[in-house]
């Protein structure tokens, strides 16, 4: 598993990315080109749009992470590449240029799975290894698991409804905040307090999830308040409810399981209060990706061709769930 180089792609949503990776942990390169601007006129991520914007920028981003790594096709031990879940025309933009790049330089197809790669994302500049509870939380997906080896995740749980990327993009755009939601309702919460609104958590037997109450008793409390809106308050116990669970929820997994690591992954793993509370409460190490690489990038996806990957033919495939 040593002494690899991997030229990596990620198109599944509205990022364009390409990224250097020496030995799934040192990151030689990493460059992202972000559709958001374009995006937020809309409000939300428009597929056909994001497709074509890829297009515009594939070449670009791949030119510049292998002139930035100062790495050559002939050093490169393979082409890795999300092929899913995500929107299928951005993935096929990712996935037909990574085939291209396969095949002109006879290197080796690794195709990777987003999620996976939002975990693995965990092991770029630090010297984490299995076993380890993950709290992956994206923009599309809420889940707990447990991976007991590099390419093996037993999903202990997930959201039954709205992921919690989703339902933070929700109640921004319920309170006036700019798209997307997470980071400003992030912000936000830092002016507020946490105590004014007490939000329900979302009662789910086991290590599942649920966020759609939650939302509603936002909308709820939000329609009876006076305007103008107490923003920053609603932001704060809003955020407070929904990383109150998450990290009851980590822990009980982390105590049942005996794990000696914790790991947080995808772009709600940004979140400010999410970080605090976990490492405050945590018995056991708690790792979160550098800020960067906790939202969609490709050096994640260039550690988990390290990790986790295996060839791939040319006619590999793009799917958006699994
Ligand atoms: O992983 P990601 O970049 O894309 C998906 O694979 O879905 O996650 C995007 C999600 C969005 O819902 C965004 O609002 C949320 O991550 N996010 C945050 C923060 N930064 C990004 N949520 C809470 N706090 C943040 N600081
Ligand atoms: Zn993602």
């Amino acid at each position: 598993m040593s002494g690899s180089i991997y030229l990596a792609l990620e198109t599944s949503c509205d990022e364009t990315a390409a990224a250097v990776v020496a030995d799934g942990r040192r990151v030689l390169s990493s460059h992202i080109v972000s559709q958001t601007a374009i995006h937020q006129v809309f409000g939300g991520v428009v597929p056909e749009v994001a497709a074509r914007q890829h297009v515009e920028s594939v070449n670009e981003v791949v030119e510049i992470a292998l002139k930035t790594a100062q790495v050559k096709p002939s050093q490169l031990s393979g082409i890795a590449c999300t092929n899913g879940p995500g929107l299928i025309g951005t993935l096929l933009v990712g996935l037909s240029a990574a085939k291209a790049l396969s095949w002109t330089w006879d290197l080796p197809l690794i195709t990777i799975d987003h999620l996976l790669a939002h975990v693995c994302a965990n092991y770029l500049n630090t010297d984490l290894e299995p076993p380890f509870i993950a709290l992956l939380v994206s923009g599309g997906h809420t889940q707990i698991i447990h991976f007991d080896s590099y390419s093996h995740g037993k999903i202990l749980g997930q959201t039954l409804d709205d992921a919690a990327g989703e339902a933070f993009d929700k109640v921004a755009r319920l309170l006036g905040l700019e798209y997307p939601g997470g980071p400003a309702i992030d912000k936000a919460a830092k002016r507020g307090d946490s105590k004014v609104f007490r939000f329900p958590e979302g009662v789910v037997s086991g290590y599942d999830f649920s966020f759609s109450g939650l939302k509603t008793a936002v909308l709820r409390t939000v329609e009876k308040l006076p305007k103008p809106l107490p923003v920053d308050d609603l932001a704060a116990s809003f955020q407070d409810a929904v990383t109150r669970v998450l990290v009851k929820k980590t822990l009980l997994a982390q105590q049942e399981f005996n794990v000696p690591r914790l790991v947080l992954a995808g772009g709600v793993a940004a979140n400010s209060d999410l970080r605090n509370k976990l490492s405050a409460q945590s018995p056991v190490q708690v790792y979160f990706p550098r800020l960067e690489f906790c939202t969609d990038n490709a050096a994640m996806v260039g550690a988990a061709a390290h990790f986790c990957g295996v060839q791939s033919s040319l006619d590999a495939r793009v799917y958006s769930r699994n």
